[in-house]
């Protein structure tokens, strides 16, 4: 199959890739995106470093100062492009009502009508990378493999660290094996001749599509995050989620942590929160020194695959093998695991360059006197309070591998997974939600996540403050009807229940109401810990709790306030319920039920009456 798909053009296939579908559609591909040349990435650290060079030589990468942040680079963006871009966010399903009410929809032969132009020719003068590489432990029955396309080696190398990417992917695959075709384009053709600029994009031009039947991604004109590194939220979440509903497992975007008591007891949670409350900081949480002998470890800060075992238990893997974190906010008190990971191997994205050659960001500790901000201009403190600029984006990223944390669990990579004992959800809600609430029932559990909403931030959506429904943080990422969902949640308890199984508890927390005075009361991060240790005990029937309208809080006398100032009014402020604030809650829920109205499973609606009658008692 070496024979050139275009006047010039050579596929190049290494001999140790053996996959016939593969290799006709990376020909198909090239034929229609028309690169320069071809590179199959291996993974290795020499194509790294070569890459790293390239990138270098061409302004895209600055390499930082080796003293300060070893084999570390920074990426600025296009200002153009730096966020996943949800409006421009498709799911082609053949039926409009398959992608539901909360996704863009186009028919699929409309949009390939759409972007067969756009790609014809999109990688002219670029080289296109075939980017191999697992989601999950290689070789784990709950893992999937996928292949990137792509004419941006800053995606190369980023997926270095955010997935099991390289060679040994084509072992896994073999002759016949099943992979994603992920194709990927900045949409910056270059002409003959025609000089490049540091970071490629189409600054008018954007589509991230998803075709959940044949199971494929296109993605055409950002560079950036989820909108280019086409194993995050593009297959791990939405294709996945479609693969889920299909083979009875569950693809969530959820962190997962292991919990260690003194004893030697160990429990494994799953948590959905939606983008930027804090995934990467609970799943590497410190407990306070209170909790002696108590350990919390990382498999994974963004999401989850699920899948129910033959012992009645889900077990979970983390799809992923790095974080794609955001750096404003992160710090030695928020989260030292974090910063201990950032010391050394690490790209950093729309941070800002220091005198010294270092990064820094909002957030991060003493601010320097000058440095380069995330737009290349200069930047100083003062210059800050009399305009307010920021010196990084406040989506500015980090890129690391997992193997970089020093609380990584020792089974993050385990093919089997880990059996998880309870899940959480929780939104950005600065009123109404308690602090923590237990559900009754799985059916409750699920109502709780379905109904969840989050304040926006600016740094995500735009207006800040509002309050958006986000079910089970998937809003953005669910690849099927939302409602159809919900009910694959409702079928799973009666799937692990006829294995005899106890079932996983569900929780919901708010780490963010506010006081009067507008600021958090909650102190969060690693006192996050104290409400963790409460969830086990409720585990293992230590504690009663207070049953109230919405489900099970912990009374105050429950939570162990060793080494922490909280008093009970405090305590009060963060887990009453205002009948006014539920009154508006419940009309908000029965607005989202009525959106998803089509699909909506009976028993949803059921639980919000049961909600309204309780609240009126
Ligand atoms: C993320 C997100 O980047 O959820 O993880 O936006
Ligand atoms: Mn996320």
């Amino acid at each position: 199959m070496n024979a050139p798909v275009m006047q010039g053009l050579e596929l190049n296939v290494p001999d140790y890739v053996k996959n016939a579908r593969l290799i006709a559609w990376v020909a198909d591909m090239a034929a229609l995106c028309k690169p320069a040349r071809i590179e199959w990435s291996d993974g290795s650290e020499a194509e790294y470093n070569r890459l790293c060079d390239l990138m270098v030589q061409a302004g895209t990468l600055k390499k930082l100062n080796p003293a300060k942040r070893p084999n570390s680079y920074l990426a600025w963006s296009d200002p153009s492009d730096v966020a996943r871009v949800e409006d421009r966010t498709f799911i082609c399903s053949e039926k409009q009502e398959d992608a539901g009410p909360t996704n863009n929809w186009m028919a699929p032969a409309e949009m390939r009508a759409t972007l067969n132009p756009l790609f014809d020719g999109c990688m002219r003068g670029r080289t296109m990378y075939v980017i191999p590489f697992s989601m999950g432990p290689l070789g784990s029955h709950i893992a999937h493999i996928g292949v990137e396309l792509s004419d941006s080696p800053y995606v190369v190398v980023n997926m270095k660290h955010m997935t099991r990417m390289g060679r040994a992917v084509y072992d896994v695959l073999g002759v016949d094996g099943e992979f994603v075709p992920c194709v990927h384009t900045v949409g910056a053709p270059l002409a003959d001749g025609q000089a490049d600029v540091a970071w490629p994009c189409n600054p008018t031009t954007k589509y991230i599509v998803h075709y959940p039947e044949t199971r494929e991604i296109w993605s055409y004109g950002s560079g950036y995050g989820g909108n280019a590194l086409l194993g995050k939220k593009c297959l791990a979440l939405r294709i996945a989620s479609t693969m889920g509903r299909d083979q009875g497992w569950l693809a969530e975007h959820m962190l997962i942590l292991g919990v260690t008591s003194p004893e030697g007891k160990k429990y494994h949670v799953a948590a959905a929160f939606p983008s930027a409350c804090g995934k990467t900081n609970f799943a590497m949480l410190i407990p306070p020194a209170a909790f002696k002998g108590w350990s919390v470890t990382t498999i994974g800060d963004d999401i989850a695959w699920i899948k129910p075992h033959a012992d009645g238990k889900l077990y979970a893997i983390n799809p992923e093998a790095g974080y794609f974190g955001v750096a404003p906010g992160t710090n030695t008190l928020t989260n030292p695991n974090c910063m201990n990971s950032l010391d050394k191997d690490v790209i950093f994205t729309n941070v800002a360059l220091t005198d010294d050659g270092d990064v820094w960001w909002e957030g991060m500790g003493d601010a320097p006197a000058h440095a380069i901000d995330w737009q290349g201009k200069d930047w100083t403190p003062a210059l800050a309070k009399e305009t307010g600029a920021k010196a990084a984006h406040p989506n500015a990223r980090f890129t690391v591998s997992a193997i970089n944390n020093p609380a990584l669990d020792t089974a993050w990579d385990d093919p089997a997974g880990v059996p998880i004992d309870a899940f959480i959800f929780g939104g950005r809600r600065s009123n109404t939600v308690p602090l923590a609430t237990e559900a009754r029932t799985w059916m409750e559990g699920v109502y709780m996540a379905a109904t969840m909403g989050s304040e926006t931030t600016a740094a995500a959506f735009g207006a800040q403050g509002v309050v958006r429904r986000d079910p089970f943080a998937m809003l953005p990422f669910c690849g099927y009807h939302m409602s159809d969902y919900f009910q694959h949640w409702l079928d799973m308890e009666h799937k692990l229940e006829a294995t005899g199984h106890t079932l996983p508890k569900i929780f919901c927390v708010n780490w963010f109401r506010k006081g009067e005075d507008g600021k958090f009361v909650w102190p969060g991060y690693g006192e996050n810990m104290r409400v963790l240790k409460w969830m086990i005990d409720r585990l293992e029937g230590k504690v009663q709790g207070e049953d109230h309208a919405f489900g099970i809080s912990p009374a105050y006398d429950e939570i162990n306030w060793e080494g922490l100032d909280f008093s009970r009014a405090q305590f009060e402020s963060v887990t009453d319920m205002n009948p006014e604030h539920w009154k508006a809650e419940l009309g908000m829920h029965a607005e989202l039920f009525e959106k998803l109205a089509h699909h909506l499973p009976q028993a949803l609606n059921g639980t919000l009456s049961q909600l309204e009658q309780r609240f009126a008692a």
